[in-house]
């Protein structure tokens, strides 16, 4: 089976954990699109009903809109039942890198405000140590970035600023600029979360600490269904 089939398998799993009647976010990235997906598929046949979804970036939000899927905002709605997300990087732990799209803030705005987050994942997420083959996103503002760059590589990481389109630099949906820190496997990844959000110009990183609760693994032996103790 390869890697497009097994993100389906991931999401259509995840999905089954959606009951009518609930707020469910809506996760950004190529495995959390097909969850978005199937749920328009599920509504459009009838499967589901009575839901409303938060999306988690402005490529989701169109997507949803495009399959019909009801929206709704934190403001009417801060909290969520469900949401449905995926991960660059999952440890043992359960703790994520996440942000290989860029969506990393709105992603943990809405993680926070979620009762149940499920992460969806093909097998090659799972890593032994956070870092091991994935950089951490981390979102800062335009303003002075150079400086956060220097104290990021005083950190221990390689940094590099994520390129976008017409030789720009990346822009979140926030206008903020991404810098990707290479720290390789990172030993305190929850002790290296509070260093980076104390920094008075980040505006979040990618590491997401006691976060997911539920992590669906497709791999070619089956899905297995990960849970936080
Ligand atoms: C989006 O910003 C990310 O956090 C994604 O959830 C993560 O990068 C996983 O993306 P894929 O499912 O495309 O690998």
């Amino acid at each position: 089976m390869d890697v497009a089939q097994l993100k389906q398998q991931a999401a259509e799993v995840a999905v089954q954990f959606i009951q009518p009647g609930m707020v469910v976010g809506l996760g950004a990235g190529s495995t959390a699109i097909l969850a978005v997906r199937h749920i328009g598929h599920l509504l459009h046949t009838g499967h589901l009903h009575d839901i409303v979804g938060i999306p988690c970036s402005t490529g989701t939000e169109a997507e949803a809109r495009r399959l019909g899927i009801p929206l709704v905002t934190l403001e009417t709605h801060p909290v969520i039942d469900i949401t449905i997300d995926g991960a660059d990087e999952v440890d043992p732990q359960l703790e994520l890198i996440k942000g290989g799209g860029g969506a990393l803030t709105r992603e943990k705005i809405v993680a926070q405000a979620t009762h149940r987050e499920i992460i969806i994942v093909d097998e090659t997420k799972l890593v032994p140590a956070l870092g091991t083959s994935w950089a951490v996103p981390v979102e800062v503002v335009p303003f002075g970035y150079g400086s956060q760059q220097v104290w990021l590589e005083s950190l221990g990481a390689a940094v590099t600023l994520r390129p976008g389109e017409n030789g720009q630099p990346y822009r979140t949906d926030q206008g903020g600029l991404i810098l990707d820190c290479n720290f390789g496997p990172i030993s305190n990844p929850a002790r290296l979360a509070e260093t980076l959000k104390q920094r008075t110009g980040v505006i979040e990183h990618g590491l997401f600490i006691g976060i997911a609760r539920d992590v669906i693994v497709a791999g070619n032996e089956g899905i297995r269904h990960l849970t936080r103790r």
